[in-house]
């Protein structure tokens, strides 16, 4: 098999780049190693930027996110039992969020491409990338039992945390920076309508507690947890026990309940590859950096490298200029440092060390008393969450 694009992983970052590349005229192949039932089904990600929403209504992908999304103009943070709301539009000169699952999304993506796009591949699991600083690079994978080759004019790994396609980048030319947090995140969903039009971000007597959302029948809820709670520690009544406490404010304000029809927990770290391109290889999304969740970059950073990316492919393919890929790393690394600084921040200001060190507890408050008392503290918080522009492509 031969393509121009060879592209490793089939989550949102690959569908996505394919989608764009299909557009521009740009022949391009997807190797995903699961099921096409499994990518659709992993429970992810559901706050999608500004510039995330655009990227699939340019390529079409948007029909269903434009009717069932709901628009979001802001969140609402909670602590010492207070609300107080952040009007993004007000903040950022009218910019908004959606929510929008990322199960979604991927399905919408893989509908079209299975319709009209070109190859996506299930079950094509990638055992190696070679040759990627030569002209020709080749990837090999396991297929319906048989050993295959790709080879491409490029290669990009969108293959996730776990993926392959980053070992090729040389141990001498690679670098990781990488931090781990003391907590995780329980993850639940409930057939219950949100207790709340807008995300609130808690930070409640018992640790960090997060109220999102799927539809206008299901809730998305996030509580802190000690490393290695196992998601059969906490029962039900627990979980909204703990929600209860945790949400609490002097209003008059109650958290509905309902069935809990998933519970997973999710550990929580920062990790960044730098380079994001060696040679005709180029890392996007989960493959080349994670944040932790708080704040959602990890998707929109995913959007955002394949958004680069998909400029640079059709410089190169309508211009026969490589400038944009040469510039993709660096690039892409401005931005994915704006995002783990950012969701750095929003994490150690809402969750509780475990070692309760009062003085650590004075700053949290500190800076959350500033932000929802300061005009420009709120603006700054509210332009990294509704999401920094891309760079100029001149
Ligand atoms: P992925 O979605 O990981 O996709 C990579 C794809 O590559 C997968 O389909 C995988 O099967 C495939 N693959 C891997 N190895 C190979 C191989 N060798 N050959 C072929 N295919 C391969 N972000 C938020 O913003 N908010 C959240 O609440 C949130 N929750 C999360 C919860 C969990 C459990 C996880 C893991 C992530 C969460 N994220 C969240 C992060 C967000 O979901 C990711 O940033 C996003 O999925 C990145 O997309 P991606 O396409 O880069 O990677
Ligand atoms: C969601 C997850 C997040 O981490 C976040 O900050 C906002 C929303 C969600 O899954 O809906």
């Amino acid at each position: 098999m031969r393509t121009a694009v060879g592209i490793i992983g089939g989550g949102p970052a690959g569908l996505l780049l394919a989608r764009l590349l299909h557009r521009a005229g740009i022949d391009c192949v997807v190797l995903e190693s699961r099921t096409r039932a499994y990518v659709e089904q992993r429970q992810r990600a559901g706050m999608l930027e500004q510039g995330t929403v655009d990227a699939l209504r340019e390529c079409g992908a948007a029909a269903r996110l434009d009717a069932e999304g709901l628009v979001h103009h802001g969140i609402e943070l909670r602590f010492d039992r207070e609300r107080h709301h952040l009007d993004f539009p007000a903040l950022t000169g009218g910019r908004t969020v959606t929510i929008y699952a990322q199960t979604e999304i991927v399905k919408d993506l893989v509908a079209l491409q299975l319709a009209d796009g070109p190859p996506l591949l299930f079950g094509a699991d990638v055992r190696a990338v070679e040759g990627v600083e030569s002209g020709t690079p080749l990837v090999r994978f396991a297929h319906e039992g048989r050993e295959r080759t790709l080879s491409c004019d490029w290669v990009v790994g969108c293959d996730g945390f776990h993926g392959v396609a980053r070992d090729a980048v040389p141990a001498a030319v690679r670098r990781t920076y990488e931090h781990e947090y003391p907590y995780s995140w329980l993850g639940i969903l409930a057939d219950v309508p949100p207790s709340c039009d807008e995300l609130i971000y808690a930070r409640g007597p018992g640790g960090f507690a997060l109220h999102s959302m799927r539809s206008p029948t299901v809730s998305r809820l996030y509580l802190q947890v000690p490393n290695g709670t196992g998601a059969d520690d906490w029962p039900d009544e627990r979980v909204w026990d703990e929600l209860d406490a945790r949400f609490a404010i002097d209003a008059d304000w109650r958290l509905r309940r309902g069935p809990i029809t998933s519970k997973t927990v999710t550990a929580m770290r920062s990790h960044v590859r730098e380079p994001m391109r060696h040679g005709r290889l180029l890392l996007a999304g989960d493959a080349a950096h994670i944040v932790p969740p708080t704040g959602a970059k990890g998707l929109n950073l995913a959007v955002s490298d394949v958004r680069l990316l998909a400029r640079g492919f059709a410089e190169l393919h309508h211009g026969g200029s490589t400038a944009l890929l040469d510039r993709y790393s660096r690039d892409s690394l401005e931005r994915v440092w704006h995002a783990t600084r950012f969701s750095y921040d929003m994490t150690r200001m809402l969750h509780r060390q475990p070692d309760g060190d009062p003085f650590d507890e004075r700053l949290q408050l500190a800076r959350l008393r500033r932000i929802t008392a300061s005009r420009p503290a709120a603006a700054e918080l509210a332009a990294h969450y509704t999401g920094l522009p891309l760079p100029a492509a001149a």
